[in-house]
């Protein structure tokens, strides 16, 4: 119930983990699993919007997730384009804008066409922002602002003093979003995965122990409370944050 949900975090990052294991224990192939996990995407996106949760992104694939087979990353991009054009009214209704983050060149022209479109018709709306990571890793988004910084900086546009914590946001592919509050990761491995890893700096974090697929909305809800218990300090200590 919204009424509960105190001390909500304005960003939830989600590693989405499990699938494949969940298919395998089905019996069945790991697209199966991917297909599933749909189902929980939408759950969770509704659930951000009953709750007003400013902000969720979702590491939907990464950088690495290019040296699976073929037919999975096939399978992978087919998924993408459904959700696309099958939630758009949905999200649409739902007041969701809709954002991407990654090397977003690295996808074929007409997955990228079917996100780009479904990113501009949504751009006009002010409730949740969801956030799909694709092809992305943090390293490398770390990698690029590095170099596009680097470059400011030897065509005389940018000062070497001017490079500071902000600056450095602003050439991130989330420089539009807030730091995350919490990030939550799927069937039990308790790793970050080359994910947002300059946005996590100050996040709580918050494994559990099942699949992607079987992941619920009363799991969010857990993973919420859960959060509202922590005290967070921010390098500060419990005496000053009173
Ligand atoms: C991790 O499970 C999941 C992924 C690599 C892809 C996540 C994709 C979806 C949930 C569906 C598409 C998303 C959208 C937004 C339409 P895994 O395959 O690594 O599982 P495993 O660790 O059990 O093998």
């Amino acid at each position: 119930m919204a009424e509960e949900l105190i001390n909500k975090p304005r960003h939830i990052a989600i590693i989405m983990d499990g699938n494949g294991r969940w298919a395998k224990q089905q019996g069945m192939l790991r697209a199966f699993g991917h297909e599933r996990g749909v189902r929980t995407v939408r759950e969770v996106v509704e659930y951000c919007v009953e709750h007003e949760i400013p902000y969720l992104t979702l590491y939907a694939f990464s950088t690495e997730n290019w040296n699976r087979p073929a037919l999975e990353v096939k399978a992978l991009m087919e998924l993408l384009v459904k959700f696309l054009k099958k939630e758009a009214d949905e999200l649409d209704k739902n007041n969701v804008r809709l954002g991407a983050i990654g090397s977003l060149e690295r996808f074929p022209e007409k997955v990228r066409e079917v996100l780009l479109s479904t990113i501009d018709r949504l751009k006009h709306n002010t409730g949740t922002t969801l956030t799909l990571a694709l092809s992305y890793g943090a390293r490398e988004e770390l990698v690029q602002a590095t170099r596009r910084i680097a470059e400011e900086v030897k065509s005389g546009k940018l000062n070497t003093e001017a490079v500071d914590e902000r600056l450095v946001q602003r050439y991130l592919y989330t420089a539009d979003l807030p730091d995350v509050d919490l990030l939550i990761r799927t069937s039990g491995e308790q790793r970050i995965s080359n994910f947002l890893l300059w946005q996590i700096a100050y996040a709580e974090l918050y494994f559990a122990e099942v699949l992607w697929p079987e992941f619920t909305k009363e799991h969010l809800k857990e993973a919420l409370l859960n959060y509202q218990k922590r005290e967070r300090r921010f390098g500060k200590t419990s005496e000053q944050l009173k």
